[in-house]
């Protein structure tokens, strides 16, 4: 039993051992196939890993470039709108305020500051399509040129709104101005100065008076003015004045003709 087992043994372990061999060498060729496949795949992965995240940069750079390009396309497009109108909206200009009493008395002097001041009231002509183009509502065609819409710079009715305050309270033969025109005055200033506070601090020295003379931070009123002056209404002047001419006519043609309905 012994003899015969020890071949069965020996086979068992020559099998065995055969077989572990075997299996070794296998094992270790296909270890090494594995991890040359497991190694190419890795490299793979990492390849296609690197290509992916680079392409997921590109996308998230390409984004944030076209976000980027559009904010500045349109930070652009609305700092350099209106022919630079938008531009004048910064306050950069510093202004010391002073003493400006004469400009409100009722003298010839004053009349003529407010009369270049107010110029041709801030009133003018814009081309339809472009302004449209611009984003500015629509406004009233202009009677002199057809492709034009009449706009007004604002700031000129306040002003006007002052001046006509001014000559009310100044002037010894105030303009035919009813109440109601001066209330609406009054509250257009109001209106205009909550809109625009000045931020300006003021000193004082007795807690009673503050200073007058302070540095303002103000926009530059001059380059607004050369704006209007660019796009000013140029017919606007001649155009009111044929105008009021005309209401005048009608007016008293109105009034020659109850004049005679009264006679009658
Ligand atoms: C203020 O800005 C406007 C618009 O850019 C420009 O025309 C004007 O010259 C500037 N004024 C000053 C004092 O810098
Ligand atoms: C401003 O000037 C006028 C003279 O034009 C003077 O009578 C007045 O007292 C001055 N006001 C202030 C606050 O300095
Ligand atoms: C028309 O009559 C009114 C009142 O009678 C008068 O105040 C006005 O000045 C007259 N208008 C003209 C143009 O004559």
């Amino acid at each position: 039993m012994f003899t015969s087992k020890k071949p069965d043994a020996e086979y068992k372990r020559l099998t065995e051992g055969d077989d572990s061999d075997a299996g070794e060498n296998g094992q270790s060729q296909t270890n090494k196939r594995l991890s040359l496949l497991e190694q190419s795949f890795r490299r793979f992965s990492v390849i296609h890993a690197s290509i992916l995240l680079l392409e997921v940069i590109l996308c998230a750079l390409l984004v944030f470039g076209f976000v980027a390009l559009d904010q500045t396309r349109r930070t652009l497009g609305s700092k350099f709108s209106l022919d630079g109108l938008s531009q004048l909206g910064s306050y950069n200009t510093s202004v010391r305020f002073q003493n400006g009493s004469k400009h409100m008395a009722d003298s010839q002097d004053a009349d003529e500051y407010w009369r270049d001041l107010l110029g041709s009231g801030g009133v003018i002509s814009l081309n339809t399509e472009w302004a449209r183009s611009q984003g500015l509502r629509p406004s009233a065609q202009s009677p002199t040129d057809p492709s034009q819409s009449i706009y007004q710079v604002d700031v000129f009715h306040a002003l006007h709104c002052l001046n006509s305050i001014r000559q009310n309270l100044m002037s010894e033969t105030p303009p035919p101005w009813d109440e109601t025109h001066m209330l609406h005055c009054l509250d257009y200033v109001r209106s205009q100065l909550l809109c625009h506070p000045d931020l300006t601090l003021v000193t004082t020295n007795d807690l009673e008076e503050f200073v007058l003379d302070e540095v303002h931070t103000c926009r530059d009123y001059s380059a607004m003015v050369d704006w209007v002056h660019r796009h000013r209404w140029v017919e606007f002047p001649e155009w009111l004045k044929t105008k009021n001419a005309k209401n005048h006519g009608h007016e008293a043609a109105h009034n020659h003709s109850t004049a005679e309905k009264l006679r009658s």
